[in-house]
């Protein structure tokens, strides 16, 4: 089959290319799926750098999240047909024709989402769902702050937060027009902070009367902690899925973590069990899938594609996540 690979293994944008690579074998539990269209995740950057190599057992090729057709089944699995349309999570190998699915981690495509919308769903909203839900323990009424606002993560996050009930979202971001774009979507923040140039802390005690965010979902790290420390509400819940300023502070206070009864929680999805993702799927599938539409959809919930690209042009799509233009998810065809 073709696939994109790695020139040398790992290097810059401009070491993707399509060559020839196995088309996977399948154990018992697994399905082939003809792959119609793939999601970037900022993960796929540090894997192509050289810098996140992936979990013991899955594909070194590229690529956690995708669409497309069953084209065989495994010899154990009784749940699906050839020429099921579905989407899925995969430890590796989306950014590829075939991929070997687990039947477990894959859910039917409703005919209302299409093959590009489909593919933009799994790896961000059950990152999100879990940091959010599993994690975070959202409940209605709730102040939340989600950083990274207009990333994949950040939206599906957002969306969630409010279908879950939040009294107020506030999201941050870096650009007057990412603010603008987040606060135009119909179940978007409620506010919004350009961190480079406003406290975030401040506008969250402002929408909150002083009280801070009971939940906070965070990707940043570093340069965030203290501010995130100041904006948390007493038992305030906060879930790290990344570090992408850093991951040394040089200063932290330890009293409000002490006084406010704070949680702080990392989390990862990718490395978990497949038990434990198999799970988290299924618990998505039924709180949350249903109420996914595409962006001009009537749904809760959207899916914000910010380009398409064919798979030719996968150097690009790198190119583009890699400098932050996106807003929303960045999705490649295979062609
Ligand atoms: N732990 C997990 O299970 C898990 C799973 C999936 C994803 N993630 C993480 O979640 C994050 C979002 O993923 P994604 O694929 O949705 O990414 P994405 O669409 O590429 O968005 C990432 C955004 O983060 C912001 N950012 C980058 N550097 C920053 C910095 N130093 N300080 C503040 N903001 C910064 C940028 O937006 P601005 O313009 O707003 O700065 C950037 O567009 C990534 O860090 C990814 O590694 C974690």
């Amino acid at each position: 089959m073709r696939a994109v690979l790695v020139k040398d293994g790992k290097g810059p944008a401009d070491n993707l290319y399509i060559g020839e690579a196995p088309t996977p074998t399948l154990n018992a539990s697994q399905v082939l799926v003809q792959i119609k269209a793939f999601g970037l995740n900022r993960m796929d950057i540090s894997q192509r750098e050289g810098n996140y190599p992936p979990p013991p057992g899955a594909s070194s090729i590229l690529g956690v999240e995708f669409s497309g057709t069953i084209t065989q089944l495994g010899d154990k699995v009784s749940s699906w047909k050839v020429g099921d349309e579905v989407l899925g999570l995969a430890g590796g190998g989306a950014y590829a024709e075939y991929i070997a699915a687990y039947e477990t981690h894959i859910i039917l495509k409703p005919g209302h989402l299409t093959w590009a919308e489909a593919a933009s769903i799994p790896e961000v909203f059950l990152t999100a769902f879990q940091a959010l839900v599993v994690i975070g323990n959202v409940k209605e009424k709730d102040d939340v702050l989600v950083h990274a606002g207009a990333s994949g993560v950040g939206i599906a996050a957002i969306q969630l937060a409010r279908t879950y009930g939040a009294r107020s979202v506030t999201a941050t971001t870096s650009t007057q027009e990412k603010i603008d774009w987040l606060l135009s979507l119909p179940n978007g923040p409620t506010n919004a902070a350009n961190y480079k140039t406003e406290d975030f802390a401040a506008v969250v005690k402002d929408t909150t009367n002083g009280k801070g965010a009971n939940v906070v979902i965070d990707f940043v790290g570093q340069s965030h902690f203290n501010k995130n420390i100041d904006a948390m509400a007493v038992d305030g819940r906060m879930t790290m899925l990344s570090l992408l300023s850093g991951s040394v502070v040089q200063s932290v206070n330890l009293s409000p973590i002490l006084y406010k009864r704070l949680h702080i929680e990392g989390s990862t999805l990718r490395s978990r069990p497949l038990e434990y993702q198999a799970d988290l799927i299924a618990r998505f599938n039924q709180e949350v899938f249903s109420k996914i539409t595409g962006s001009e959809g009537s749904g809760p919930i959207r899916t914000y594609i910010h380009k398409t690209y064919p798979w030719t042009e996968i150097q690009a799509a790198h190119r583009e996540m890699a400098a932050n233009k996106n807003s929303g998810k960045i999705i490649v065809e295979v062609i």
